[in-house]
């Protein structure tokens, strides 16, 4: 029996960017930019370039920017073209989604990752679904969504995508416990959210990228609470374990961390550096200032 195609991203959005104050007062944060592209924006074309064609967006209040970001805008499209900047109306046109094809839901409530993917359970059904965390920033030569469909297709279960981080930081991550271990494909044995370093099972981290099996939700929707007391998507994921595959995938490619302010920074001069249209200009102006 072949795996059921993925084709359903779940993106939570419903958090307040506290760490970026005052820059996302009145803005969403997933709407912050690096270089001229939105991070929501970035998780929308790692996903399609995935060949995923549905998305639900967990939001919450004050987040409508997000909603209206990929829908049509008559005004802005009508005076591109009148004035004839073709090329900015075909990048409109190329970045919004089909009709149809993006649905929001409210999380309500600030109850964790785990319940906010919860949020979307009737949108995932009852088929393996991915979600990308805006956060998390990845620059590979083939996106990482893709990547992660590909070990999907070849494992036929559940996968994340996963870097290692120096020990002292495992306390900020999901930590998988290993099995056998491939150096691409890491099979997971246990997972865990947030460690200390000195009982972290390893210091293998999930990244925002996953590829879940359905079954996910049954167990989110006990609501046990975990680490920092929130519903944590973890608990729920090491729940599968033993049931269906479950592996880490080492990816090709560099992670940002954009909801930190030097992740977030360090994203700009490697995403810039990675434009042919900016990267000497880029490259001129840091020597000025190392
Ligand atoms: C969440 C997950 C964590 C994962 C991380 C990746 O944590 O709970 O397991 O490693 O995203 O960015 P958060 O960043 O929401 O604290």
């Amino acid at each position: 029996m072949s795996a059921k195609p993925l084709r359903k991203a779940v993106l939570p959005v419903a958090g307040l960017g506290t760490r970026f104050l005052p820059a996302t007062k009145s803005m969403p944060k997933e709407m912050m930019t690096v270089v001229d592209r939105p991070l929501i924006q970035y998780a929308v074309d790692e996903a399609r370039a995935a060949g995923i064609e549905q998305f639900c967006m967990v939001s919450g209040r004050g987040k409508t920017a997000l909603i209206d970001h990929f829908d049509v805008s008559y005004e802005l499209e009508a005076t591109l073209k009148e004035r004839g900047k073709t090329e900015a109306l075909a990048q409109l046109q190329q970045d919004r989604l089909q009709p149809g094809s993006i649905t929001t839901v409210r999380q309500q409530e600030p109850l964790g990752l785990g319940h906010a993917i919860w949020c979307a359970r009737t949108f995932i059904g009852d088929e393996p679904f991915a979600i990308l965390l805006p956060d998390d920033l990845v620059l590979s030569k083939t996106p990482c969504m893709a990547q992660l469909a590909q070990a999907y297709k070849e494992t036929e279960g559940s996968v994340v995508a996963v870097v290692e981080v120096p020990r002292d930081q495992t306390n900020r991550y999901g930590i998988l416990k290993i099995g056998e271990d491939d150096g691409r494909l890491v099979e997971v044995t246990g997972l865990v959210e947030k460690p200390k370093p000195d009982v972290a099972p390893s210091n293998l981290s999930i990244i925002g990228r996953y590829v879940l099996m359905p079954e996910v939700i049954e167990h989110l929707s006990r609501m046990e609470r975990g680490a920092g007391n929130e519903v944590q998507l973890t608990d729920a994921m090491a729940k599968l374990i033993g049931h269906s595959p479950f592996h880490g995938l080492r990816f090709e490619g560099e992670r940002f961390d954009c909801g930190d302010k030097v992740g977030f920074l360090e994203a700009q001069i490697a995403f810039s550096l990675a434009r042919p249209d900016l990267a000497g200009d880029v490259r001129r102006f840091l020597k000025k200032y190392t």
